[in-house]
């Protein structure tokens, strides 16, 4: 990847050949150029700032200086080619690590460091009829001058590209790699002692369980998100129950997000059942939206996404039976009861004149045989061996009204 660099303080950017980048430099990984904004000054002074025009306190940056430094960049590189040019501004877009995955896909950046008030507004367009322009933003505040802006990306830039760094696994669940924070790290030894309580590691990090230690790991980066970083999380994962969602009856509009929770859903199911010819998994988007006609189907939403959905109706043939079924919950939600809020919600759709619920299900793993019994429900039909593991075939369980 090359990188050109314009500033009027190079000496700004020599921490560039240190450590990782600078091992990069070297093995010719990255080549980064930096340039000297004054070289295209062409008075005595070197000058390349003025008065503002308007009046106001500061200096801002001429134009001809960095019209003739951007040009040249551009006139060096391979014929066509031109530079994505990053122009750090607190006025521009925030710099994140999904900009930072982008940029390193790309083959040649430019950076145009501002000073004082800022760059001519000229410039930009000057700019803009050459090559692709990003005005970037490290944060909400104001520093002296673009340089430790850039210092900043290319650091997140470069570490993203093939071989940089030795070992690339150490990219995978880093912080904000998948919108959430990384999880406590510890090392050697288990218990440190500082001279108060001793510190101990975790102890499931110390089980060789990597199961245990993957839920862990993934619990404590949801919870450091929600405590320190709510704004990363969809508010859908601070749901609690029923209370904090809107459940409302699904229209058509419902169908087609009904029908990828729907897929996501019971898609584990035919991996259990060792067939994906499971109903579920054979609704189209038509088949979807008329069978709202045949049953009560509710969509619950949190911060407008769909997170679950289950629907009922009183039973073809028997006034006195009430069904539930499709009772699906994001995967990303289970284990919060949702599920088990969302079946009584379901019940207390039945009329009066209902005496049993039922709920029919394609396969029966012990897992969903517990919160069936938690509920009051007794398989009748078909069954889990918890020893033989789930059953493929259709079992209903039933349980009669309280
Ligand atoms: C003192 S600042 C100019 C601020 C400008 N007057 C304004 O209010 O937008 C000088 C230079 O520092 C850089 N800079 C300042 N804050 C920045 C930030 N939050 N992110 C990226 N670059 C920044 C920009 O290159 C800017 O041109």
């Amino acid at each position: 990847m090359r990188l050109d660099v314009v500033t009027i303080f190079p000496g700004y950017l020599a921490p560039l050949e240190q450590s990782l980048i600078g091992q990069a430099r070297r093995g010719g990984l990255l080549d980064i150029r930096i340039h000297d904004l004054r070289d295209h000054a062409h008075d005595r002074h070197r000058t390349v700032d003025d008065t503002p025009y308007g009046g106001g306190a500061g200096m801002v940056m001429k134009p001809e200086p960095w019209a003739e430094s951007l040009d040249a960049i551009r006139r060096s590189g391979p014929a066509g080619a031109v530079p994505h040019l990053m122009i750090p501004s607190p006025a521009g877009v925030p710099f994140t690590e999904a900009m930072a995955r982008s940029l390193a896909g790309e083959p040649w950046l430019a950076f145009a460091c501002g000073r004082y008030e800022g760059i001519d507004e000229r410039v930009y367009d000057h700019a803009r009829e050459r090559m692709p322009v990003t005005l970037v933003s490290l944060g909400d505040y104001v520093i002296n001058g673009g340089e430790a802006a850039v210092l900043v990306i290319v650091e997140a830039v470069a570490r993203l590209l093939p071989g940089v760094i030795g070992n690339a696994d150490s990219l995978v669940e880093e912080s904000h790699e998948d919108g959430l924070l990384e999880y406590p790290v510890y090392t050697k030894p288990a218990v440190w002692h500082d001279g108060g309580v001793p510190r101990e590691v975790p102890s499931v990090l110390l089980s060789g369980d990597h199961a245990a230690i993957a839920a862990w790991r993934l619990g404590q980066r949801r919870a450091r998100t929600a405590a320190r970083r709510p704004d990363l999380l969809h508010p859908s994962l601070a749901t609690t129950g029923l209370g904090d969602l809107l459940v409302s009856p699904a229209t058509p509009a419902d169908v087609p997000e009904l029908l990828v929770l729907t897929r996501a859903c019971w898609l584990p199911e035919a991996e259990r059942a060792g067939t994906t010819a499971l109903p579920p998994l054979r609704e189209s988007v038509a088949s979807l939206a008329s069978s709202l006609e045949q049953w009560h189907t509710y969509a619950v939403r949190s911060g407008g996404r769909l997170v679950a959905s289950v629907r009922g109706r009183v039973r073809p043939g028997d006034e006195t039976a009430w069904e539930t079924g499709r009772l699906i919950v994001a995967p990303d939600l289970e284990g919060r009861g949702l599920g088990r809020d969302l079946l009584a919600f379901a019940e207390s759709l039945a009329p009066e004149r209902v005496t049993s619920f039922w709920l029919d299900t394609a396969t029966l793993t012990p897992r969903h045989q517990r919160i069936l019994r938690k509920a009051g429900y007794r398989v009748v039909r078909g069954g889990a061996d918890e020893t033989a593991g789930p059953r493929s075939e259709i079992v209903s369980a039933v349980k009669r009204r309280p």
